[in-house]
């Protein structure tokens, strides 16, 4: 394993732990015993490891430690009331939470979310940040926030809609009720579903798979489609050929 850049005292305080191995990049929510519950050190925590990536690294799996992946928010947080962290915060607040969850987008990447038991609020959230979802079969996922009096706001409110669809979307959180592993994979929110022993194994098939993609067409790859939602078809075909241009002159061009 490689050291990293970032401070493991300071991660494991924020309930993380952060190991790279290769192109490979593993962040362990390490909190069991409060079921990998999150404070704010633990959304600042993952915007650090996400600026502080090394540009070799291909693939980030996203686990929890413990029977659940994560109870989201730490509720201890919202006991504290007006003496809490949340009596006086404004835009830039939301957004500096936001942003341990935004890089796991970024196209240099693929970021995978390895559930298994709870993913509620916060850690539903997570996994939605992720590319990919591969879960475990009692792993279930929540959408707790409405009933707390909030909506989502770690940028999980666009993907679950890309996902699930604007219907499905509003009764989950609007209800906020467990969804089953198997009926969140009917819903797209998973790609994968294992038995619980199964998970890192298939996980790390799922790693070798990625990495046996040519990394520059694995970036065109992810842009390409990431974009294809908001463009009309002749804008996704004039797409397809800018970023194929470059990959056919790399593969074909003359020595
Ligand atoms: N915050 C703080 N502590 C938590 C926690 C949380 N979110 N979730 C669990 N814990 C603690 C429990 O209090 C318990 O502590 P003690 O051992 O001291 O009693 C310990 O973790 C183990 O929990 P359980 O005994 O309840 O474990 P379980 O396996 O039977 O159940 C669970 C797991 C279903 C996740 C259950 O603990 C639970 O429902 N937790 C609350 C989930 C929740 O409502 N989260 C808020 C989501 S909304 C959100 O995330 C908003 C946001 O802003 C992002």
């Amino acid at each position: 394993m490689a050291e990293s850049a970032v401070n493991d005292g300071e991660l494991a305080a924020a309930g993380l732990r952060f190991d790279i191995d290769g192109a490979v990049a593993t962040i362990t929510l390490s909190r069991p015993e409060r079921r990998n519950a999150m404070t704010l050190a633990t959304w600042r925590g993952l915007a650090t490891i996400g600026q502080t990536l090394p540009d070799d690294v291909r693939v980030v799996v996203v686990r929890g430690e413990g029977p659940s992946f994560s109870a989201g928010i730490d509720l201890g947080m919202f006991a504290q009331g007006a003496d809490g962290p949340f009596s006086d915060v404004d835009d830039d607040f939301i957004a500096g939470l936001q942003a341990g969850y935004l890089w796991l987008r970024r196209p240099e990447i693929v970021s995978i979310a390895a559930v298994q038991g709870h993913a509620i609020g916060g850690g539903f959230q997570l996994a939605l940040a992720c590319d990919l979802r591969v879960i475990t079969d009692d792993a279930s996922f929540c959408m707790k926030e409405p009933a707390l009096g909030i909506v989502p706001d770690l940028t999980g409110s666009k993907p679950l809609v890309d996902i699930v669809g604007y219907p499905r979307a509003l009764e989950l959180c609007l209800t906020s009720r467990t969804v089953p592993a198997d009926e969140a994979a009917r819903l797209g929110l998973a790609e994968l579903v294992v038995p619980a022993a199964d998970l890192d194994g298939a996980v790390g098939d799922l790693v070798a798979a990625l990495l046996a993609v040519r990394p520059a067409t694995a970036v065109a790859t992810k842009r390409l489609l990431a974009q294809a939602g908001r463009n009309t078809l002749t804008e996704q075909a004039a797409a397809e050929r800018r970023a194929q241009l470059p990959l056919l002159a790399d593969l074909f061009q003359k020595r």
